[in-house]
């Protein structure tokens, strides 16, 4: 890939642009760690932005949160087979389309599953379009290995004794069940 175009004023070390890849990641799972890798060899500057979704109440803090995306993304480029070293995980407030802006990205990155996801993708897409128009939207589509995963899902089996492996890293089905046995502790 030749690179994407820069934003308008952007340093040539731009060239082949700051992707930002969004989401709640509560938690990072195997289907996110897929679209990270993918996306961070077609960009100068991956930056995995943790934003706010006010429809959804998290298991996880910020900090928690950020701190295992950091986690998964050194362990999987610890072994050499990857090289994840242009990704940075970062967390932002308020809107995506002003974020973007002001880290000097232009290109938001998506995993799209389904069918299902696509109509909330695509309104997503035109709404940060209309706030930014020099800020593109492209999706990747997800490995079939990881069309059923979500981070609901992956909390639901958890809380429900399930196991998790396959569905997210090691380091993160620790911290879940971590996690789950602090909240028993506390309804006790
Ligand atoms: O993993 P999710 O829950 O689908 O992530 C959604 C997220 C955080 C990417 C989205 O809610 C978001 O961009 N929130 C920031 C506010 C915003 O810019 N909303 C879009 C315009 S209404």
């Amino acid at each position: 890939m030749d690179g994407i175009a820069a934003r308008k004023g952007g340093s040539p070390a731009d060239k082949y642009g700051i992707f930002i890849y969004p989401g709640s990641f509560d938690p990072v799972t195997f289907g996110h760690l897929d679209i990270i890798t993918r996306a961070s060899g077609m960009c100068g500057r991956l930056l995995v932005a943790i934003g706010r979704n006010r429809e959804k109440k998290t298991m996880f803090t910020v900090e928690e949160r950020l701190d295992m995306i950091r986690d998964v993304i050194a362990a999987h480029g610890a072994d050499g087979k990857y090289d994840l070293s242009n990704v940075e995980a970062v967390a932002f407030n308020g809107l995506l389309a002003h974020f973007a802006k002001n880290s000097g990205a232009n290109v938001v990155v998506k995993g799209l599953r389904a069918m299902s996801d696509f109509e909330y993708e695509f309104q997503m897409a035109l709404l940060n379009k209309y706030l930014d128009d020099q800020l593109e939207t492209i999706f990747l589509m997800t490995n079939v290995e990881y069309t059923y995963l979500s981070s609901s899902a992956v909390k639901e089996i958890a809380l429900n004794g399930g196991c998790l492996d396959g569905l997210v890293p090691a380091c993160v089905s620790e911290r879940i069940n971590a996690k789950i046995l602090k909240m028993k502790e506390m309804n006790q």
